[in-house]
């Protein structure tokens, strides 16, 4: 499968993500992951950014709110459209366009910085979309990226649950088989049954690389390897929202900062 192919899954995906999503329910985003990408994000303010495979604009309108002149690009027309609504609605000055990743429509050493908030691994040519990131780079410009981490998101994965229902483990397996748009299905857990009634399940097609693949990638791509984190939801947050306890239990995402050399 190539990334237009996967492209209309997600257009597909699109109209009930971001009901869904904006209602609340991506509770994982909203709660811990996203709060731990700001965490490690430099200060962005006054920086020119581009947010890569934004989906409905969640997070790129959070880095704009932060002072950074955002642009961001999607694939998914529904998706952008949404965004687009969005900025319509209550202007930030973000600058939507319908593009690949894998050919982002700006001339080389555009931007101070650049995002990709889980969309890297939904896109089968991995290493262009490095190289693009790479190209609308100013020199010492960063790119940073969360990934469903690859040690734990692997193509056989279970949550082993006590008596409870409590994760106490999660059994992983077939990691070295790199998948090639095999299609998953589900939708957002966290959502009522009245929340998802008449909405069809996301159809998600699944490119799995191991760490090793990802990180040989980032470096052959000429990137320099600058800070890593696993975020981990505090016992608070489980406590407020019991449903994020599995991710305590292994590191479901990754987050990735690296830098363009000067030179
Ligand atoms: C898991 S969603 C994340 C969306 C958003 N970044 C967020 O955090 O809410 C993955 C996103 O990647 C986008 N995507 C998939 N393939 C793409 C590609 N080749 N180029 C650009 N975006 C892509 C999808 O349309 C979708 O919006």
């Amino acid at each position: 499968m190539n990334h237009e192919e996967a492209g209309r899954f997600w257009n597909a995906n699109a109209a009930a993500w971001t009901k869904l999503a904006r209602e609340g329910y991506d509770l994982y985003r909203n709660h811990f992951n996203t709060p731990a990408f700001f965490e490690m994000l430099p200060d962005v303010t006054g920086l020119k950014g581009l947010d890569i495979g934004c989906g409905e604009g969640y997070n790129t309108r959070l880095l704009a709110k932060r002072g950074a002149h955002m642009a961001a690009i999607d694939i998914a027309e529904i998706f952008i459209d949404y965004a687009q609504a969005a900025e319509t609605e209550a202007p930030l000055g973000i600058d939507y366009r319908v593009a690949s990743a894998v050919e982002l429509p700006f001339p080389a050493e555009t931007f101070d910085f650049a995002t990709g908030f889980m969309s890297f691994m939904d896109v089968p040519e991995t290493g262009q979309v490095l190289q693009e990131a790479f190209r609308i780079l100013k020199p010492g410009g960063f790119l940073q990226f969360s990934i469903t981490h690859p040690c734990f998101d692997t193509p056989h994965r279970k949550n082993l649950r006590d008596e409870n229902r409590i994760t106490y483990a999660i059994e992983v397996g077939d990691y070295f088989r790199s998948q090639n748009g095999e299609i998953e299905e589900w939708i957002f857990g966290a959502a009522p049954p009245e929340a998802k009634q008449g909405l069809p399940k996301f159809k998600v097609p699944r490119f799995t690389r191991t760490l090793s693949a990802w990180l040989n990638l980032l470096l052959e791509t000429g990137f320099q390897l600058e800070r890593v984190n696993e975020p981990r939801p505090s016992d608070e947050t489980v406590q407020e929202y019991p449903y994020l306890q599995d991710a305590q239990v292994v590191s479901y995402f990754l987050h990735l900062r690296v830098r363009k050399p000067l030179t």
